[in-house]
């Protein structure tokens, strides 16, 4: 499949998210910059990183050396909590650091540890998608409460939450609080809140001829949920952009989805 054919979830402002995404916590320095440009070459076209994982520059030099044109890379940066008030400078140190003059997606790490932060937080994530750092802003380990605490305050939804996800943690009623809020889910570690050798996935795999984690993988964009996997080791990173050959039966996800909270 053409890395031009991946699945997206649409975000406001008609802004277009990959469902599969690159994840680049503790890929840094020179193994980091390689594996990003490994999965730009493997067809990713999402990358996932944070000021806190200090790999900006690697991924911003990575996208830059891919030959890759800007547009058809998805970049994502995140603010850390502590940077409360200082918004503004922090995105401007991640849009040197990347070397772009904007990010696609800005998202609030976690929530700030003061309550009364959240909305000043949310505004300035606002105001700086307005000013054009950020093509679409969103949050990460935010409740549905503290969603509905941004909405109500702003009128203005998150376009995204990116949170702790897989089949294991699998929880319908909390996805669909984020569907009926317009809020696209966005999950992280789906391997390591995994247990790859269940016997579900094995089945499920064998059938397929493909990897338990490429099920896992398969099974987020099934349900239209955003998975950026990571890895630094070349086949891994390829086998898990591999998952566009073979597709779940309804039957399957259903088998999948049982292993999650009922
Ligand atoms: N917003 C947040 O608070 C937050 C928190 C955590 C993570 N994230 C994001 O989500 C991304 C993914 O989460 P994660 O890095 O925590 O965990 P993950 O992607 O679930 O797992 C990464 C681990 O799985 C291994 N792995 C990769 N492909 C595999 C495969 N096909 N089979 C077996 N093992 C495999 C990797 O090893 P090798 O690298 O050695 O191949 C690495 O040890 C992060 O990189 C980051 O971008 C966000």
């Amino acid at each position: 499949m053409d890395h031009a054919d991946h699945p997206t979830a649409v975000l406001p402002g008609d802004v277009r998210i990959p469902l599969l995404g690159f994840g680049t916590w503790q890929a840094t320095g020179e193994a980091g910059y390689r594996a990003v440009l490994d999965a730009l070459d493997a067809g990713y076209r999402h990358i996932d990183t944070a000021t806190m994982y200090g790999n900006e520059e690697e991924v911003g030099r990575a996208v830059r050396e891919s030959g890759l044109r800007r547009e058809d890379v998805f970049l994502t940066t995140k603010l850390p909590p502590e940077r409360v008030g200082r918004e503004r400078e922090t995105i401007e140190a991640s849009l040197r650091a990347l070397d772009v003059d904007h990010v696609d997606l800005w998202l609030v790490h976690w929530p700030p540890s003061a309550p009364g932060d959240l909305i000043p937080v949310w505004r300035e994530m606002l105001a700086a998608r307005d000013a054009g750092l950020a093509r679409a802003v969103g949050v990460s380990n935010f409740s549905t409460g503290q969603i509905d605490e941004l909405i109500q305050a702003t009128e203005e939804n998150p376009a995204v939450n990116q949170i702790k996800w897989s089949p294991f943690l699998y929880d319908r009623q909390r996805h669909a609080e984020h569907r009926d809020r317009g809020v696209v889910l966005e999950g992280y570690s789906p391997f390591k809140t995994s247990d790859l050798s269940d016997p579900v996935l094995t089945r499920i795999a064998g059938a397929h001829n493909v990897s338990p984690a490429q099920v896992v993988l398969r099974w987020h964009i099934d349900h239209e949920i955003v998975a950026i996997p990571k890895s630094v080791t070349p086949e891994r990173i390829r086998a898990n952009a591999d998952v566009f050959g073979f597709s779940l039966t309804a039957e399957e996800i259903r088998d999948i989805d049982a292993l999650g909270k009922p």
